[in-house]
């Protein structure tokens, strides 16, 4: 007899985006000439002034351990950014720094959630919320993302489905996967819900500066929600920085100890030279990323028309982020069989939207955080492979 693990670890799964990239690498290892749309990531370089801001802390002897909750010109630096971003007034003594978006919402998660609390969350959604809510033993109360409005919530059913019970609901805008951004109408129909109520807000906006309509509305920017919503950010989307691991929570002051505490026995702190990496990106120059911004508009309209001009699929032109969540119903397949059945005869590694929950059936996820010339050979191999079906 071995000694068993600890029950809680069943929920535990890999990412589709994981699992996908390491089937496309055993082919590639087979020889098989892949493409690459599955991986949401910038394909481009760090911005130079922020990798050197890093390598010159380490020259620096930043490498020691600091406070959990970070330094805090990086604290005082992060509440500037987001007061002016979402027009409202943070300080320092709101703003944790975390070794992650991913650890942001772990953290979050773990403060907020008791097992058996009702948790809402986005359906497609970031796969994270979902593996953490039964990770945590709460109860998952899926909030359809609806084509019809732009992958905005279906707030039939989150009018159906909040109650006393509700504990928190989760919020992502601009969104992965569909790369849609919540309605202002329903992101204040959300915060008129819950005032007065036990329930918490999570908000996740990630991608909040990758956006190509005015229409964008930040939630942790309405008035008045703040007391109850816990924003989870980073800096991996914005500043092509995925590797470097850091991210932040912005949440009310009377919770901050407990979350001080939270990042002590979970991480210690996040690391000391990746802070000033961090600060360089926040006071330099934003060229980089306003360029970066410009080139996803325009891979974001190339791919959209491809697919729109291809038959059976129907590509919402997706108002931020870098994916677009084309419509494959027509072709009555399961996503993921074309999603697989687009790797192995294809050659193009995406994802199925069924990847995010029950409600991506249907559809699938592409990235278009690559270059236009991968782009181009991936939207033709995906035209042939799905003529032949
Ligand atoms: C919606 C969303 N939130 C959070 C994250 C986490 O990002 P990171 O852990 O790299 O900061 C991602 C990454 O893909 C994401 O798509």
């Amino acid at each position: 007899m071995r000694p068993s693990l600890a029950k809680r670890t069943d929920v535990l799964a890999a990412e589709g985006a994981y699992a996908v990239l390491s089937k496309a690498t055993i082919l590639e290892k087979k020889g098989k000439d892949i493409i690459h749309l599955e991986i949401g990531q910038p394909d481009f370089p760090t911005p130079k002034h922020i990798a050197n801001a890093g390598v010159e802390a380490i020259k620096k002897g930043y490498t020691k351990y600091n406070p959990p909750l970070g330094i805090l010109p990086l604290r005082q630096a992060i509440a500037k950014d987001v007061s002016s971003k979402k027009d409202i007034n943070i300080s320092s003594d709101n703003i944790a720094v975390t070794p992650s978006g991913k650890t942001a919402i772990f953290t979050a998660l773990l403060a907020l959630i008791e097992p058996g609390d009702e948790v809402m969350y986005p359906n497609p959604g970031f796969p994270t919320y979902q593996t953490l809510i039964d990770f945590l033993g709460a109860k998952r109360v899926p909030i359809p993302l609806i084509e019809k409005n732009n992958f905005s919530f279906d707030m039939n059913v989150f009018r159906k489905k909040f109650s006393k019970k509700t504990r928190l609901i989760i919020l992502n805008s601009p969104s992965n996967p569909t790369g849609g951004i919540m309605r202002k109408q329903d992101l204040m129909e959300i915060a008129h819900a819950v005032k007065n109520t036990q329930c918490w807000v999570i908000t996740d906006e990630i991608y909040d500066q990758i956006t190509y309509s005015d229409a964008y509305t930040s939630y942790y920017g309405l008035p008045g929600v703040k007391d109850r919503t816990i924003l989870v950010s980073g800096f991996s989307k914005t500043y092509a920085m995925t590797g470097w691991r850091i991210g932040y929570i912005s949440a009310p002051t009377r919770i901050m100890d407990k979350i001080d505490y939270l990042l002590t026995h979970m991480v210690g702190c996040t690391a000391t030279f990746t802070q000033h990496a961090i600060l360089a990106a926040l006071n330099g120059p934003k060229d980089e990323l306003r360029n970066m911004v410009k080139e996803f508009k325009h891979r974001r309209k190339f791919v959209v028309s491809s697919l729109n001009q291809m038959p059976g699929i129907v590509c919402p032109e997706p108002a931020g982020a870098f994916y677009v969540f084309p419509n494959v119903k027509s072709f009555n397949k399961k996503s993921s069989w074309i999603a697989n059945y687009l790797l192995e005869k294809g050659g193009v590694a995406l994802l199925s939207g069924s990847d995010f929950g029950k409600f991506g059936e249907g559809y699938l996820r592409i990235s278009y955080a690559t270059s236009m010339k991968n782009l181009q050979e991936g939207i033709e191999r995906i035209r042939i492979s799905l003529a032949k079906l």
